[in-house]
């Protein structure tokens, strides 16, 4: 086998010309879902103070967001919701009245080709801010199971192109899949958020969708970040109860779970780029202690290069536009 001084590997490095012709990852707009809070609040349209560039939106702001986030390629946007009534279980996440259900009216009408993603899961509308009803402190899983096909139906029915269960509840895709079958949406697609760990990095998260638990915690239901086996297993169950596209979440600590969901699994794969790896570069960004936008590319550029094909990520509008200024 040839060796140096043969071969130098820098020969592909000279010029930009080169390294663009041998570069094996390349980003677009196209593989981005960009995240958007919806308020009920009327006069809500706020900057989320540990996610700078990010707001909390209105109703009224929605079709010019969605129209911009149209013009700058991106397929697709993932909705959450601030209710102004929350109650222990949930019901404004599956009432048609809802602000999420107002929300994907609002999009489909003012960019119709826009794909909208609904997160199906409860802690956004419950008064105790767990992910399922509680019975005592814990979390039941069967009994959320159907108050999520309802959340879910109610989403469809107000205009949802496809549906992305977080709750991390068992069975949930396959409650899903009955439940939007039996109401006539047997071609709408799941979005499995089938390896979801509990992660600190969902901090800002809370903030930004008010959904801090008031008492315990998510660990009971969200995987423990020590376990990647674990994971495959996750994926693999989601897959059986009929999930059309997998989600690995968080995406930056969690490479190696991508890459080895990417080799095992044919179906697309998504990755959250989530809250606290947006914050963290933010917050040094604004600090001058490193360059936030290439660094933020060069994140995305990870997930993809471990293996992702969706990349959901609060960076999607930024990173199209510089997409769309080298072009
Ligand atoms: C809802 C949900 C969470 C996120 C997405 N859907 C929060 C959580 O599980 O606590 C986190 C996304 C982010 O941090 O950007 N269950």
């Amino acid at each position: 086998m040839a060796g140096f001084p043969i071969v130098r590997l820098r020969r592909l490095r000279g010029s930009e010309s080169v390294r663009r012709m041998v570069q094996e990852t390349r980003l677009s707009a196209s593989e981005f879902v960009y995240p958007l809070f919806v308020t009920e609040d009327p006069g809500g349209r706020k900057e989320i103070e540990p996610m700078p560039g990010c707001f909390q939106l209105p109703l009224s702001d929605l079709a010019a967001e969605a129209q911009e986030i149209a013009s700058l390629g991106i397929p697709s946007v993932l909705l959450f919701g601030l209710p102004n009534e929350k109650d222990p279980l949930g019901m404004q996440a599956y009432d048609s009245q809802g602000i999420i259900q107002q929300a994907v009216r609002a999009i489909k009408k003012a960019a119709p080709g826009l794909a909208v993603m609904t997160d199906v899961c409860l802690c956004e509308y419950t008064d105790h801010g767990h992910c399922g009803v509680l019975r005592g402190e814990s979390v039941d899983n069967d009994a959320t199971l159907e108050l999520l096909a309802k959340a879910a139906i109610a989403q469809v029915e107000a205009g949802a192109d496809i549906v992305g269960p977080s709750a991390m509840m068992d069975g949930q895709i396959a409650a899903l899949r009955k439940g939007l079958d039996g109401a006539g949406y047997s071609e709408t697609p799941i979005m499995a958020y089938a390896s979801k760990y509990a992660s600190a990095f969902y901090g800002p998260f809370r903030v930004a969708a008010d959904s801090v638990p008031q008492v315990g915690d998510r660990r009971g239901y969200q995987m423990d970040p020590a376990n990647a086996r674990m994971a495959l297993r996750e994926l693999e169950q989601d897959v059986e109860e009929g999930a059309d596209i997998l989600m690995v979440k968080p995406a930056l600590s969690y490479l190696d779970v991508i890459s080895k969901a990417r080799e095992r699994f044919p179906h697309p794969l998504a990755a959250y780029n989530v809250s606290g790896e947006y914050s963290m570069i933010k917050a040094a960004g604004d600090r001058g202690w490193l360059d936030a936008d290439r660094v933020a590319v060069e994140v995305l550029t990870s997930i993809k290069r471990a293996g992702a094909d969706i990349i959901i990520t609060y960076f999607a509008k930024d990173v199209a536009r510089w997409l769309k200024d080298e072009a």
